[in-house]
Protein backbone atom coordinates (compact mmCIF):
# COMPACT_ATOMS: atom_id res chain seq x y z
CA UNK A 1 0.00 0.00 0.00
CA UNK A 2 1.48 3.11 -1.01
CA UNK A 3 1.62 5.37 1.99
CA UNK A 4 0.99 9.57 1.66
CA UNK A 5 3.54 11.73 3.86
CA UNK A 6 2.30 14.40 5.45
CA UNK A 7 2.76 17.39 3.32
CA UNK A 8 4.10 19.77 5.97
CA UNK A 9 6.82 17.30 6.96
CA UNK A 10 7.73 16.42 3.80
CA UNK A 11 7.96 19.66 3.08
CA UNK A 12 10.87 19.72 6.03
CA UNK A 13 12.91 17.39 4.63
CA UNK A 14 15.37 18.48 2.22
CA UNK A 15 14.82 17.68 -1.46
CA UNK A 16 16.23 18.62 -4.48
CA UNK A 17 14.82 21.66 -5.95
CA UNK A 18 13.72 19.37 -9.01
CA UNK A 19 12.49 16.29 -7.59
CA UNK A 20 9.27 14.47 -8.81
CA UNK A 21 6.10 13.32 -6.87
CA UNK A 22 6.24 9.38 -7.26
CA UNK A 23 3.97 8.02 -9.94
CA UNK A 24 3.28 5.21 -7.26
CA UNK A 25 5.51 2.51 -7.74
CA UNK A 26 6.81 0.56 -4.76
CA UNK A 27 8.41 -2.39 -4.90
CA UNK A 28 6.08 -5.54 -4.24
CA UNK A 29 8.20 -7.87 -2.14
CA UNK A 30 12.32 -8.51 -1.46
CA UNK A 31 13.33 -10.56 -4.90
CA UNK A 32 16.95 -11.34 -3.51
CA UNK A 33 19.90 -9.50 -1.62
CA UNK A 34 23.27 -10.83 -2.86
CA UNK A 35 26.07 -10.94 -1.00
CA UNK A 36 30.30 -12.96 -2.04
CA UNK A 37 30.59 -15.99 -0.58
CA UNK A 38 34.55 -17.18 -0.26
CA UNK A 39 32.76 -21.05 -0.11
CA UNK A 40 29.44 -21.73 -1.52
CA UNK A 41 29.30 -25.46 -0.53
CA UNK A 42 29.08 -24.81 3.22
CA UNK A 43 26.84 -21.61 2.07
CA UNK A 44 24.78 -23.82 0.75
CA UNK A 45 24.38 -26.09 3.40
CA UNK A 46 23.88 -23.50 6.15
CA UNK A 47 20.85 -21.85 3.82
CA UNK A 48 19.57 -25.41 3.17
CA UNK A 49 19.93 -27.33 6.21
CA UNK A 50 20.52 -24.83 9.07
CA UNK A 51 18.07 -22.06 7.23
CA UNK A 52 15.94 -24.48 5.94
CA UNK A 53 15.39 -22.77 2.57
CA UNK A 54 15.35 -24.09 -0.67
CA UNK A 55 17.70 -24.33 -3.23
CA UNK A 56 16.50 -21.92 -5.99
CA UNK A 57 18.33 -21.28 -8.61
CA UNK A 58 21.81 -21.15 -9.82
CA UNK A 59 23.33 -19.30 -12.45
CA UNK A 60 27.40 -19.50 -14.21
CA UNK A 61 29.06 -17.41 -16.01
CA UNK A 62 32.06 -15.95 -16.73
CA UNK A 63 31.23 -12.08 -17.63
CA UNK A 64 28.53 -10.52 -15.42
CA UNK A 65 25.78 -9.52 -17.90
CA UNK A 66 24.71 -5.99 -16.27
CA UNK A 67 28.35 -4.14 -16.33
CA UNK A 68 30.06 -6.79 -18.52
CA UNK A 69 32.85 -7.37 -16.47
CA UNK A 70 34.80 -10.21 -17.09
CA UNK A 71 34.53 -11.93 -13.17
CA UNK A 72 33.55 -16.04 -13.80
CA UNK A 73 31.05 -16.52 -10.98
CA UNK A 74 28.83 -19.29 -9.37
CA UNK A 75 25.22 -17.71 -8.41
CA UNK A 76 23.31 -18.98 -6.49
CA UNK A 77 19.21 -18.42 -4.40
CA UNK A 78 17.89 -19.58 -1.74
CA UNK A 79 14.06 -19.22 -1.29
CA UNK A 80 12.01 -18.37 2.05
CA UNK A 81 8.62 -19.07 2.29
CA UNK A 82 7.07 -15.85 0.94
CA UNK A 83 8.74 -16.62 -2.56
CA UNK A 84 11.68 -14.16 -1.62
CA UNK A 85 15.51 -15.16 -1.90
CA UNK A 86 18.91 -14.52 -0.37
CA UNK A 87 21.44 -15.42 -3.27
CA UNK A 88 25.20 -15.36 -2.97
CA UNK A 89 28.19 -15.30 -5.84
CA UNK A 90 31.66 -17.24 -5.62
CA UNK A 91 33.79 -16.04 -7.87
CA UNK A 92 37.29 -17.76 -7.92
CA UNK A 93 40.46 -15.50 -7.42
CA UNK A 94 38.61 -12.75 -5.89
CA UNK A 95 40.33 -11.84 -2.52
CA UNK A 96 39.19 -11.34 1.26
CA UNK A 97 37.16 -8.11 1.93
CA UNK A 98 38.84 -4.84 3.48
CA UNK A 99 37.92 -4.98 6.85
CA UNK A 100 35.48 -1.93 7.91
CA UNK A 101 36.56 1.20 8.92
CA UNK A 102 34.50 1.06 11.97
CA UNK A 103 32.58 -1.54 14.23
CA UNK A 104 29.33 -0.10 13.28
CA UNK A 105 29.45 -0.99 9.85
CA UNK A 106 29.89 -4.63 10.84
CA UNK A 107 27.24 -4.02 13.38
CA UNK A 108 24.41 -2.11 11.21
CA UNK A 109 24.96 -3.93 7.98
CA UNK A 110 22.57 -6.93 8.28
CA UNK A 111 19.38 -8.74 7.17
CA UNK A 112 16.19 -9.27 8.74
CA UNK A 113 14.10 -12.58 7.86
CA UNK A 114 10.71 -12.88 9.60
CA UNK A 115 9.99 -15.64 12.14
CA UNK A 116 5.66 -16.32 13.00
CA UNK A 117 5.98 -15.50 16.49
CA UNK A 118 7.92 -15.16 20.04
CA UNK A 119 7.82 -18.99 20.49
CA UNK A 120 9.19 -19.13 16.79
CA UNK A 121 11.86 -16.93 17.57
CA UNK A 122 12.92 -19.17 20.55
CA UNK A 123 12.80 -22.02 18.19
CA UNK A 124 15.39 -20.71 16.20
CA UNK A 125 17.52 -19.78 19.31
CA UNK A 126 17.71 -22.85 20.09
CA UNK A 127 18.38 -24.47 16.69
CA UNK A 128 21.15 -22.59 16.21
CA UNK A 129 22.86 -22.97 19.47
CA UNK A 130 22.59 -27.22 18.81
CA UNK A 131 24.68 -26.37 15.68
CA UNK A 132 27.12 -24.49 17.45
CA UNK A 133 26.09 -20.90 16.07
CA UNK A 134 26.74 -18.03 18.13
CA UNK A 135 24.22 -16.35 18.96
CA UNK A 136 23.09 -12.91 20.68
CA UNK A 137 19.47 -12.08 21.79
CA UNK A 138 16.68 -12.23 22.08
CA UNK A 139 16.58 -8.28 22.32
CA UNK A 140 13.27 -6.95 22.44
CA UNK A 141 13.34 -3.71 20.06
CA UNK A 142 11.22 -1.31 22.69
CA UNK A 143 8.17 -3.40 22.24
CA UNK A 144 8.17 -3.35 18.39
CA UNK A 145 10.23 -6.45 17.37
CA UNK A 146 11.88 -9.43 19.02
CA UNK A 147 15.42 -10.60 17.23
CA UNK A 148 17.98 -12.65 17.53
CA UNK A 149 21.26 -11.94 15.76
CA UNK A 150 23.97 -14.51 14.05
CA UNK A 151 26.14 -14.97 11.20
CA UNK A 152 26.16 -17.04 8.14
CA UNK A 153 29.49 -18.78 7.09
CA UNK A 154 30.52 -15.73 4.89
CA UNK A 155 29.59 -13.50 8.00
CA UNK A 156 26.58 -12.30 6.82
CA UNK A 157 24.97 -10.81 9.80
CA UNK A 158 21.21 -12.32 10.26
CA UNK A 159 18.74 -11.28 12.24
CA UNK A 160 15.61 -13.65 12.93
CA UNK A 161 12.41 -11.39 14.15
CA UNK A 162 9.07 -11.41 15.03
CA UNK A 163 6.83 -8.18 15.29
CA UNK A 164 5.59 -7.35 18.98
CA UNK A 165 3.55 -4.45 17.23
CA UNK A 166 1.48 -5.29 14.75
CA UNK A 167 1.94 -1.80 13.38
CA UNK A 168 5.14 -1.82 13.74
CA UNK A 169 6.21 -1.17 10.21
CA UNK A 170 3.34 1.49 9.68
CA UNK A 171 4.67 4.22 12.30
CA UNK A 172 4.42 6.85 9.23
CA UNK A 173 3.56 10.22 11.16
CA UNK A 174 6.42 9.31 14.20
CA UNK A 175 8.74 8.44 10.98
CA UNK A 176 8.79 11.54 9.57
CA UNK A 177 8.21 13.47 12.86
CA UNK A 178 11.82 11.89 13.70
CA UNK A 179 13.16 12.49 10.65
CA UNK A 180 12.67 16.06 11.16
CA UNK A 181 14.05 16.25 14.13
CA UNK A 182 17.48 14.49 13.07
CA UNK A 183 17.88 16.66 9.88
CA UNK A 184 17.02 19.88 11.48
CA UNK A 185 19.23 19.01 14.62
CA UNK A 186 22.43 18.14 11.75
CA UNK A 187 21.68 21.70 9.81
CA UNK A 188 20.94 23.60 13.10
CA UNK A 189 24.12 22.13 14.47
CA UNK A 190 26.03 22.88 11.15
CA UNK A 191 24.87 26.40 11.12
CA UNK A 192 25.98 27.05 14.81
CA UNK A 193 29.00 25.81 13.62
CA UNK A 194 28.55 23.04 16.77
CA UNK A 195 30.02 19.74 16.59
CA UNK A 196 27.39 17.57 14.62
CA UNK A 197 27.66 14.52 16.31
CA UNK A 198 27.73 15.88 19.58
CA UNK A 199 24.49 17.90 18.78
CA UNK A 200 22.89 14.38 17.56
CA UNK A 201 24.07 12.70 21.01
CA UNK A 202 22.09 15.37 22.95
CA UNK A 203 19.16 15.04 20.40
CA UNK A 204 19.37 11.30 21.11
CA UNK A 205 19.26 12.15 24.70
CA UNK A 206 16.40 13.36 24.64
CA UNK A 207 14.43 11.60 22.36
CA UNK A 208 15.12 8.45 24.36
CA UNK A 209 13.73 9.97 27.71
CA UNK A 210 10.29 8.20 25.52
CA UNK A 211 10.92 5.03 26.69
CA UNK A 212 11.67 5.25 30.04
FE1 LIG B 1 17.41 -5.31 12.13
Amino acid sequence: MQTTAPQPLRAAVPVMAAAKANPGLTPVMLNHAAWVTHDVAATADFYTRIMGMELASTVLDDSIPSTGDDIPYFHIFFRMQDGSTLAFFEAPGVPAPAKSTHPAYDIFNHIALQAANREEVMKWYEWLKSNDIEVIGPTDHKGLILSIYFHDPAGVRLEITTPLDAQWNRHTQKGYEDLKLWVDCKEQAIREGRDVPKALIELIGNIRKRYD
